[in-house]
């Protein structure tokens, strides 16, 4: 009895051992948490849930405030991703608290923050927590042009915009959305110099955010068109994903199945670009798109064995890498052509780009520079949309040995005839001194 449950003990641990290594965003969707601020959410935005589902995600859909509401047990995650559709939550309920979101990320957690006009305060520092600065709490933005005008709508909130992050990171190849994308919500300030940030969604030329309660400032300092970010997606050091989108109803079924036509009559779609866009938003929020994995960065001396531990100055060698993009469970060779390789000892003494051979491999030729030391290969790759690559590979490099000089310089000929000629110089001399007759007085 004892030894069975040994026996199966031992069973269930390898069974766990083997589901580790599942690599994430290859192959294993993960599991969703959708924390919704009412339940009505369930049925209005029902087609956002079942296009997580289609594409292979579980989801788990909870009201705030339910009971038992927790990310995880001590270290053990119950859900690989988050999305909070709850912009008026001042708490979310359970175990979860600000803090509790913001280390979810710091463990790999990726998250879809949704906001709205007006949303609490605990959204709003969600989202300053990652970096992305939500507009004063009562402005929305408007757009007096670009805006839904069927169905004689009369509403500069609801506007549309086409200025999305046109990158295949985020559409994974797929067709871009066919018409504009219908947005009610707050606007982002996403300031320029963040590396970690990539505005997915900006206001057309014509959009800006204001309180319409307060006066506005002369001359008006407002966001305006491609500065007032309307969806933003952060990609954390550990390439842990966050997206704020500064709408909730663009996920509602409501907006995917809207036919637009744009206020200034100019164009009408018969389908809004809403579906395409906030799904493609979530899959990459949840590392479905856009993830590289590199592997196996290897080196050699050309013409000599692998991994040498130790390489020469002056050498020629080669640094070679692997990198595939991961778009759900499909894996391809990543196209890009700007991957670098540096090699390192305090400072770069080399850094060029990696020449892609198609098949995924990277790989570059060049000769050690003529100083000793321990360098490094490192590859640090940022590209905006794309999980980051850091890597590194040391390797020491060695001086010649003593009997590695070449023997007879052409440079040292002058040096060689001046020994010869000293030694030529002492013989004569000594021998005109030794047998020259002496001279008696
Ligand atoms: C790509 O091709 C090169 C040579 O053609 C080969 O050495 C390398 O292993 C290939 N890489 C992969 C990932 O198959």
């Amino acid at each position: 009895m004892a030894a069975s449950r040994a026996l199966s003990a031992l069973l269930m641990g390898l069974l766990a051992a083997a589901a580790l290594p599942a690599v994430r965003g290859g192959g294993r969707a993960g599991r969703v948490l959708a924390l919704i601020e009412a339940d009505g959410l369930r049925r209005s935005h029902s087609q956002f849930f079942k296009g997580l589902e289609a594409a292979g995600l579980e989801v788990d859909i909870k009201t705030v405030g339910e009971g038992g509401l927790a990310l995880r047990s001590y270290d053990d995650a119950f859900y690989d991703h988050l999305v909070l559709f709850a912009p008026q939550a001042t708490e979310l309920g359970g175990s979860i608290t600000k803090s509790e979101v913001l280390d979810f990320i710091d463990r790999g957690g990726n998250v879809l923050l949704a906001l709205a006009r007006g949303a609490s305060d605990l959204m709003r520092d969600l989202a300053a927590e990652v970096g992305v600065e939500v507009d004063a709490k009562g402005t929305a933005v408007f757009d007096h042009f670009s805006r839904q005008a069927a169905g004689g709508a009369e509403d500069a909130t609801l506007v549309a915009s086409a200025a999305w992050f046109d990158s295949d990171a985020l559409f994974g190849g797929a067709a871009r959305p066919e018409g504009p994308v219908l947005f009610r919500g707050v606007a982002q300030g996403v300031p320029a110099a963040s590396e970690l940030i990539t505005v997915a969604l900006s206001g057309e030329a014509t959009a800006y955010s204001h309180d319409p309660k307060k006066a506005m400032a002369e001359p008006p300092a407002l966001p305006v068109g491609g500065a007032a970010a309307l969806v933003s997606l952060v990609q954390a050091r550990n390439n842990a994903r966050v997206a704020v989108a500064g709408s909730l109803d663009m996920f509602a079924n409501e907006a995917f199945d809207a036919a637009v036509k744009l206020a200034d009559g100019s164009k009408s779609f018969t389908k809004s670009g809403n579906r395409a866009f906030a799904l493609a938003v979530a899959l990459w929020t949840f590392q479905q798109r856009g993830v590289l994995e590199a592997s196996a960065p290897r080196h050699r001396k050309v013409g000599g064995e692998a991994e040498p531990a130790l390489y020469r100055i002056n050498d020629e060698v080669e640094f070679a890498i692997d990198i595939f993009e991961v778009n759900g469970g499909e894996r391809k060779p990543y196209g890009g052509d700007d991957v670098q390789v540096s090699f390192v000892m305090l400072d770069p003494y080399l850094r060029q780009p990696l020449v892609p051979a198609g098949n995924g491999t990277f790989s570059l030729r060049f000769t050690v520079p003529d100083v000793y030391g321990v360098f490094k290969y490192a590859v640090d790759y940022r590209h905006a949309g794309y999980s980051y690559i850091a890597l590194q590979k040391v390797v020491p490099v060695r001086p010649f040995r003593h009997d590695e000089y070449e023997r007879f310089l052409v440079a040292a000929y002058p040096y060689y005839a001046s020994a010869a000629s000293t030694m030529a110089a002492f013989f004569v001399l000594g021998w005109a001194y030794l047998y020259s007759p002496a001279t008696t007085k």
